[in-house]
């Protein structure tokens, strides 16, 4: 077979149109050989080549930088690759496509409208109808550019227009404002066309935060469409938003939140009587370069009654999302569903784990779908709401036929990238469930949890994103992510706890109490961790590079923290002072089990964090010398050496020797590499002491979760993190399965949310020691896998951005026996637990070992089972 380009991106994304980069980065992987030795790249616009880069010895098959004429608005380019293989011969072009958007701010001719009334901060209003009609005649290529500010949803000729769901997404709006490109071509129609858009209030003017905080974007929601149509002799013809638009809001959708949900009638029409009002908004809208929210997995449920007598109705799999019905209805029948992750021990629905109470307001979020419906047959789909459930109560005289009803997952639509699954079946349902919290929280913006707060914590990213990037492609959403972050970035460095903003914690209204916690340690260190996860996992040096100003900035910001002394800080002494980190609020290690520790609002909201800070900024400051390093900011390094140094020792000298058995406190200075020697030996020893002393069940909070496991292995102790991890007995990860889990839960007792990824980042063990899978270089693995517990068998299969590497084992008696796959044009060093095996080429391997390790001799699949090389890769 020749070597062949598969998997061509733009920029991480598939066949993008509507993208902001005027010189993007390309990407395949290989197949049909071993290695690539040279590639050509040729780029067409309008037929014609615009960049022919001959033939270029080079391995490289990601990042590959645009070098042709700077792109301009709206150019669409097709690019064509082929590769010479190991032997210099050379394979099939393979083509892909991608479409640059409006880039510049002139591009845009059409006019902000809005609805013709005065929004009024305290009311609901309903969602708003914009409609033009138009004529057109012959189309050869059509295009929706199209945002609002709020939510939009757009229908041509009745036709709904792309599948973007809650577009356009959210940013910090008053910086940044998204825009989406449709190709609307075939739903054009010679003659009269009319474009429908509804708009709702969203993240913009909706309840956002774990408050429900309102207008926290602004008040008035509206609208930007420009739909460009160009005919076969290239005529072009546009319909722009302007106050021509007619308008009302008195349709179906009489009120529209994320949160709280929908009330519709369904026998109401928008008349459209009124007309559209020319506004303004300052933001020039943007490409997001991310993949758009969509529509996922869809399920059916089981119904039944609740003690009270209500129809339940259980989806059997706790997801966010919404629903989709058909019922049989007389004209002013009414029907209520509400929507929970949770019944309570009475077998009622529990919105109590997931509802906030604030003053005067109503519980939030109320998660609820209010219809009055018409008379026959009746369809709904929720359009402007996303909720939190597994379950949902039926409030009405009807009984819903649950074959009539569907609810649908509603997430980015990130390629999931691993298959893993061993033969502990708890443990392959714990990865579901965190793939499950996923994608309950990675919705444009990677939030702690969909129902109660639904707020992008920063800290809630920082701890997930590696085990994220092996469950999902998570390149194009994370990298856009970092941009909201270092939109909220404070000009002082100081990293906020949520990105965007939600007004998260205004107990008392125009107050936050949380943002006195910005800079969190832990949490404000996602400005580095995230970066720096995805560069491990990518090898693209621009997630460093594009982030490189912002870590500085919170690094900087973080040092000025040291040698000060904040409220309830107690004093530290000279010279240690100096390099302990002891100002500002901090939520500490967060959420250990109860039994372990009872958090205190003193100590834990509103005092330092010394122990926890201190560490981390040694951790970071020693990632910083590497990252400066790389990217040449060789200026930088005696800064962030300095510090790593300093925190360290400073570290070592007040915090340690460790005289305790909470597994956080003896986990971080290990895990971060700030012990070494006799300390790190007898840290150890009391770490897996007090793991013992607890019968290995966890006792780690949100910050060192994603770390035990892992330093267990660095240490020598897998055995010890096989027992963690295998452990039934609660609190545990196998635990909350046995409990009747289908999501992570937020704490350990499962009091709280049910839908938190973050603890799933133990995730990141299983794909790293089990299967021993890490990407260490461009084109370059380890595979290291290191069976143990009751575990007879581990495979994964990883799509990485180096094409799909995969580990499996199996024991038979004494033997283990070993499969892996290496990508064509990559290469993995074997690490078996007997020894390292060397470093090997594409292709299918295997191995054998016996239990008692003894020397492993290495063959190909080829020879042990006539499974040619070249059809395995
Ligand atoms: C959220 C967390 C978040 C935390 C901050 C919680 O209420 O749900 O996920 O990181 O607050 O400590």
């Amino acid at each position: 077979m020749m070597l062949t380009p598969t998997n061509l991106r733009t920029e991480y994304l598939t066949e993008p149109i509507g993208i902001d980069a005027p010189a993007p980065c390309l990407f395949w992987t290989c197949e049909g050989g071993t290695t690539q030795s040279a590639y050509q790249l040729v780029a067409r616009r309008d037929g014609e080549a615009i960049w022919d880069t001959g033939k270029v010895e080079s391995h490289a098959m990601t990042g590959i930088r645009w070098e042709g004429p700077a792109l301009r608005s709206r150019d669409l380019v097709e690019w064509s690759v082929r590769l010479w293989d190991e032997d210099g011969v050379s394979g099939e072009w393979r083509s892909a496509r991608f479409e640059q958007g409006l880039l510049q701010a002139t591009d845009w001719k059409a006019t902000w409208i809005t609805g013709d009334y005065r929004p009024r901060r305290r009311e609901h209003h309903p969602v708003d109808h914009f409609r033009r009609a138009f004529t057109c005649g012959k189309v050869s290529t059509a295009r929706l550019y199209i945002t609002a500010c709020g939510l939009y949803q757009a229908k041509l000729n009745g036709r709904r227009v792309g599948d973007f769901i809650m577009a356009p997404g959210f940013t910090s709006y008053q910086q940044r404002l998204h825009y989406q490109t449709y190709d609307i071509g075939a739903l054009l129609q010679p003659g009269e066309n009319t474009l429908e858009v509804e708009v709702a209030d969203g993240w913009f003017r909706g309840s956002i935060g774990a408050m429900g905080v309102r207008n926290v974007y602004g008040e008035e929601t509206k609208l930007l469409a420009q739909l460009e149509i160009f005919a076969p002799d290239g005529a072009a013809d546009t319909v722009l938003t302007d106050g021509a638009w007619v308008w009302s809001n008195d349709g179906p959708i009489r009120f529209a939140d994320m949160k709280d949900g929908e009330i519709v009638d369904l026998s109401r029409t928008a008349t459209l009587n009124g007309r559209a009002r020319e506004t303004t908004y300052p933001v020039v809208p943007s490409a997001a370069n991310n993949v758009a929210v969509r529509e996922q997995e869809r399920f059916t449920p089981i119904s039944s009654r609740t003690p009270s007598g209500r129809q339940l109705l259980d989806f059997g799999q706790n997801l966010a999302g919404y629903v989709e019905l058909t019922v049989q209805a007389h004209a002013g029948d009414r029907i209520r569903l509400q929507f929970a992750e949770h019944l309570n021990a009475d077998g009622e629905l529990d919105m109590r784990a997931i509802q906030v109470r604030a003053g005067k307001n109503d519980a939030t979020p109320k998660q609820e779908i209010i219809l009055s419906l018409v008379e026959g047959i009746n369809t709904y789909k929720t359009t402007f709401a996303v909720f939190g459930f597994r379950y949902a109560v039926v409030v009405s005289e009807i009984e819903l036929d649950p074959a009539d009803v569907t609810a649908i997952a509603v997430y980015s639509d990130m390629k999931p990238t691993a298959r893993f699954d061993c033969s502990n079946q708890l443990v392959n349902r714990f990865v579901e469930n965190t793939l499950w919290s996923m994608k309950g929280n990675f919705l444009d913006v990677p939030t702690d949890c969909p129902t109660r707060e639904r707020a992008p914590w920063t800290g809630d990213v920082q701890i997930f994103t590696r085990t994220g990037t092996y469950l999902m492609d998570t390149a194009a959403f994370l990298r856009k992510w970092l941009v909201d972050l270092r939109d909220r970035q404070g000009a002082d460095g100081k990293v906020p706890c949520h990105a965007p903003d939600v007004r998260n914690n205004e107990f008392i209204p125009g107050i936050d109490f949380i943002r006195r916690m910005d800079g969190c340690v832990g949490w404000a260190d996602s400005a580095v961790l995230v970066p720096v996860r995805l560069y491990e996992l990518y090898r693209d040096d621009r997630f460093l590079r594009d982030a490189y100003a912002s870590m500085k900035a919170h690094v900087q910001f973080q040092i000025g923290r040291t040698n000060r002394t904040g409220m309830f800080g107690r004093r530290f002494p000279k010279p240690d002072r100096k390099y302990i980190s002891n100002m500002g609020q901090a939520f500490g290690e967060w959420l250990e089990p109860r039994d372990v520790y009872q958090q205190s609002v003193v100590t834990d909201f509103l005092a330092p964090h010394p122990e926890e800070a201190t560490a981390y900024l040694a951790y970071v400051c020693g990632l910083m010398v590497d990252v400066a390093k790389l990217l040449g900011q060789d200026e930088d390094v005696v800064l962030f050496e300095e510090y790593h140094r300093g925190c360290t020792l400073a570290y070592v000298n007040q915090f340690t020797p460790i005289d305790t058995n909470r597994q956080s406190k003896l986990v971080r200075p290990l895990a971060l590499g700030l012990l070494d020697g006799q300390l790190a030996k007898d840290t150890l020893d009391r770490l897996v002491g007090a793991i013992e002393e607890r019968d290995y069940r966890i006792g780690t909070g949100f910050l060192s979760t994603p770390l035990i496991l892992p330093l267990l292995t660095q240490m020598g102790r897998t055995d010890v993190a096989y027992r963690m991890l295998e452990n039934e007995e609660a609190p545990g990860w196998l635990h909350e399965v046995l409990a009747g889990a289908t999501t992570v839960w937020e704490d350990w007792e499962g009091e709280a949310s049910q839908n938190h990824y973050s603890p799933g980042s133990v995730c990141q063990w299983l794909f790293e020691t089990v299967c021993g899978i890490d990407v260490t270089g461009v084109n370059a693995f380890t595979i290291a896998p290191q069976p143990g517990g009751t575990m007879t068998h581990a495979n994964l299969s990883y799509d990485s951005v180096f094409g799909t590497v995969s580990s499996s084992w199996v024991t038979d008696g004494d033997t283990i026996r070993y499969e892996f796959r290496v990508p064509a044009n990559t290469t993995a060093e074997i690490r078996l637990p007997a020894g390292t095996v060397g470093t090997v080429s594409a292709g299918a391997w295997c191995f054998e070992e016996n239990r008692q390790p003894r020397p492993t001799t290495p063959r190909q699949l080829r020879q042990a089972t006539g499974v040619r090389k070249d059809d395995a890769v």
